[in-house]
């Protein structure tokens, strides 16, 4: 009967180790351990054996029992962790996917133009100056020496919200509102949109931007003008640019001028952007009125100005070789993500 239950133990023990699933396990503990397994049946007989022999089988019984039953528990808890790694395996979560992408906006193609116009000339010493875009008949007109009969003004025909008020048609009603508020020496630049009722084309829109510039100041002549501005050109468009000083008319500026810059998609020579030209306008400018100096109350034996205001759809466009100004007011994100 030792020998049975010795036996027993090296089968039971074996066939716990060599079990690959719980399942299998199972089956092991049914043969051996269950009530009506071969270790109990066993164990039942000892009571049976003569009384001499019994405390000595009893106790390898017992151990034999004990051994089988801490192989089987140990062998459990080993497949039970086995089987707990297989499912928080197979329910794993990818936490190193990729999370969502946030789209990241950009300045528009305008805007950014503007900031650079800005920039040139905070170097030079301008301060930025921001006014409404609802203005007064004052401010956009009259201060402007341009009175209600004004030829200058059917041109400039805008939308009005009343009689007096109305979207500014330019940049140059600033000039007034700065003018009215602050003593000289001045020296801002002011960026911002302007309307005019223009029917829409490549070329034309009702709602465009300027960047006005104005300086007041003791003896500033032509000369400054046009340093102050060639400066600014080379700095745009590049050292290599041409500029030149057509005599224009302004109702704001006496002398006027309009001044244009070599093309810089055919280099002067002549093509569809400059309209064979070789040259495009970029801007007017002359030295501030004395008209409009007496209109704010400065003293025009003093102080000298001048002026200059340019459109800022029509440098980006030259810069960029855009065609079509309408472009710009489309919000076509195929368009705009080139200025990223
Ligand atoms: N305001 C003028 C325009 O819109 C430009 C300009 C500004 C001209 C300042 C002279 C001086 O065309």
């Amino acid at each position: 009967m030792l020998s049975r239950f010795e036996a027993i133990e090296g089968e039971a023990i074996g066939q716990i180790a060599a079990a690959k699933t719980l399942e299998e396990l199972e089956t092991v503990r049914l043969r051996y351990l269950s009530r009506k397994g071969e270790l109990q049946q066993l164990l039942r007989k000892v009571g049976q054996l003569p009384v001499e022999h019994r405390p000595r089988v009893g106790e390898v019984a017992n151990r034999v029992r004990e051994a089988v039953q801490s192989a089987f528990d140990a062998r459990r808890r080993e497949l039970e962790a086995a089987e707990q790694m297989r499912i928080l395996e197979s329910e794993k979560i990818d936490v190193t996917m990729p999370g969502r992408i946030w789209r990241i906006g950009s300045l528009h193609p305008i805007t950014q133009t503007i900031n650079e116009i800005c920039a040139i000339f905070t170097d030079l010493g301008f301060e930025v100056v921001e006014g409404p875009e609802v203005e007064t008949e004052w401010h956009n007109f009259i201060a402007l020496n341009m009175p209600p009969e004004h030829p200058a003004r059917d041109e400039h025909d805008s939308f009005y919200i009343t009689d007096q008020l109305l979207l500014r048609t330019e940049t140059s009603a600033v000039q007034i509102m700065v003018m009215e508020s602050r003593q000289p020496p001045i020296r801002i630049v002011s960026p911002g949109r302007v309307y005019r009722r223009d029917e829409v084309d490549r070329t034309h829109s009702h709602t465009f931007h300027q960047v006005e510039g104005l300086l007041v100041d003791e003896d500033v002549t032509f000369a400054d003008l046009k340093g102050t501005l060639m400066t600014f050109a080379r700095r745009f468009f590049g050292e290599d640019v041409k500029v030149r000083f057509r005599p224009h008319h302004f109702p704001f500026t006496e002398p006027s001028a309009e001044v244009d810059v070599s093309c810089l998609m055919c280099n002067g020579a002549g093509c569809p952007v400059c309209k064979h030209r070789g040259w495009v306008e970029v801007l007017g400018c002359g030295m501030v009125h004395p008209n409009v100096l007496r209109n704010v109350g400065y003293d025009i034996e003093r102080w000298q100005g001048y002026a200059f205001g340019m459109g800022v759809e029509r440098l980006a466009m030259l810069r960029y070789g855009i065609d079509d100004i309408r472009l710009f007011f489309e919000n076509d994100l195929r368009f705009l993500r080139q200025f990223v």
